[in-house]
């Protein structure tokens, strides 16, 4: 089959409403903190991608049983640290640094000897960030070089941490949180702000935990080894699958878009604060809380003037898998937009601030950079003529949809490689383009 898609054409005005995919986060811990209930767990609207898929063969790999039942997910949890591996269990966390990263935490008193294995691009990434604060809870790891495979051997001597996460990395601050669920005592964790799904839902789930906040940390205190109950979840959709078609809208002609029940969560909405700057009409309509979460509809309509950007970096935690979407319309917008203190974009499924850059490049925007600090300077008349090849992106489902949008809205006939990369998050995405009227092959 083939593997790439060809775009030639700008998408036509449109006024329509969609769904996206549900939230990736929120799917991968529901489903983890539900194997750890006492009780069976109902999780409805889960997102059935690979990342997602691959958290769920996970936790049944480790002996916690799952049904798919019409609408929703049932888990068969036995409570704290029930997992039953035989020894030498290999676990593959696919693309996935969140169930790679998450799932160790959750092994850290599990006594058989796990492997954790990934695909390319996760065996590129960095997981010392995980391994240090685990090794501190007693959990026994190897790992050459940092990456993996990483086998772990859990212990029954776990003792409670008091950790700094100053990357401001929600990965690795929800592993502090998961290994406080096995601890005795109280953990501390001092985390740079980043998303909060996990503090949230052990609220809901009434561990024991506090957090304290100001501007830039949060202090957080769980008290471990107190069993929690089953529950019923409904994922909302995922703001980040959202961000695409709200971008895409941005840069269209007289069109506009409401993408229904989306998860808005303040620490989720760093692309929407950026772009609103930027000059971008987007509203919140029908706004809901759900279980310690918010959400609404959202309403984007094209924005004829775009305004360049200077991005506050204590926006960036926010926006993380969304920046290179700003990027994107920051190439649009009238004036030079500088975004600072990227480092964090290299350390995902691709090296993203070096390739986003270079395909900014190859449709003729410049972009200085110094470091991980970068300007660009935008052209509002902006039409390509020319050809473009998307390839070589460690098959980055974010960098494949950046690619469609930057295809979708600035001309030129493009070959994007890599089509598949699409179902680690968000397999419906050319579904929906389609609806909305574009012409894919
Ligand atoms: C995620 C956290 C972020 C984000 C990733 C999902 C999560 O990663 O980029 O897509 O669900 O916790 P970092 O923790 O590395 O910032």
């Amino acid at each position: 089959m083939r593997r790439h898609i060809y775009i030639n054409k700008k998408i036509s005005p449109y006024k329509r409403t969609i769904q996206v995919s549900s939230d990736k986060s929120l799917s991968i811990r529901t489903v983890l903190l539900a194997s750890q209930a006492v009780g069976v767990s109902k999780i409805s609207n889960l997102l059935e991608s690979e990342d997602v898929l691959n958290t769920l063969k996970t936790i049944k790999k480790l002996g916690i049983n799952y049904k798919k039942k019409k609408n929703y997910y049932e888990i068969y949890g036995f409570g704290l640290n029930s997992f039953n591996p035989r020894n030498n269990t290999v676990i593959d966390a696919g693309n996935s640094g969140t169930l790679g990263r998450l799932i160790l935490s959750l092994l850290i008193k599990t006594e058989k000897k796990i492997k954790l294995i990934g695909d390319k691009s996760l065996s590129k990434r960095d997981f010392s960030r995980v391994i240090k604060p685990l090794r501190l809870f007693g959990a026994k790891i190897k790992s050459k070089n940092n990456v993996l495979p990483v086998k772990i051997h859990g212990t029954e001597f776990i003792r409670p941490i008091n950790y700094l996460e100053n990357i401001g990395s929600a990965q690795i601050k929800t592993a502090c949180c998961f290994g406080a669920l096995n601890s005795p005592g109280t953990t501390f964790i001092r985390a740079k702000k980043s998303r909060n799904h996990t503090e949230l839902l052990f609220k809901y789930l009434k561990i024991p935990i506090k957090v304290k906040s100001n501007k830039e940390f949060d202090l957080i205190e769980i008290k471990g080894l107190q069993q929690y109950n089953s529950f019923n979840y409904r994922i909302p959709g995922d703001i980040s699958s959202s961000a695409f078609f709200i971008v895409l809208t941005l840069l269209s002609k007289n069109s506009s878009i409401t993408i229904q029940n989306v998860n808005i969560n303040e620490t989720r909405t760093g692309l929407i604060k950026i772009l609103k700057k930027m000059n971008g009409k987007i509203t919140f309509k029908n706004k809901r809380f759900y279980k310690g979460e918010r959400t609404a509809d959202i309403f984007v309509k094209s924005s004829k003037i775009l305004t360049a950007i200077n991005c506050p970096s204590n926006l960036n935690s926010s926006a993380i898998d969304e920046l290179i979407l700003c990027f994107l319309v920051a190439a649009k917008a009238k004036g030079i937009s500088t975004f600072k203190d990227l480092g964090e974009l290299n350390k995902k499924e691709s090296p993203r601030l070096n390739i986003s850059i270079k395909i900014l490049r190859m449709m003729g925007i410049k972009v200085l950079r110094k470091n991980n600090n970068i300007k660009i300077y935008g052209k509002p008349k902006l039409d390509l003529k020319g050809n473009y090849h998307i390839k070589n992106f460690s098959k980055d489902h974010r960098i494949f949809m950046f690619s469609c949008i930057a295809a979708l809205t600035l001309n030129g006939r493009w070959i994007i490689e890599d089509k598949d990369s699409v179902n680690t998050s968000f397999p419906k995405f050319i579904g929906i383009l389609k609806i909305l009227g574009a012409k894919i092959n």
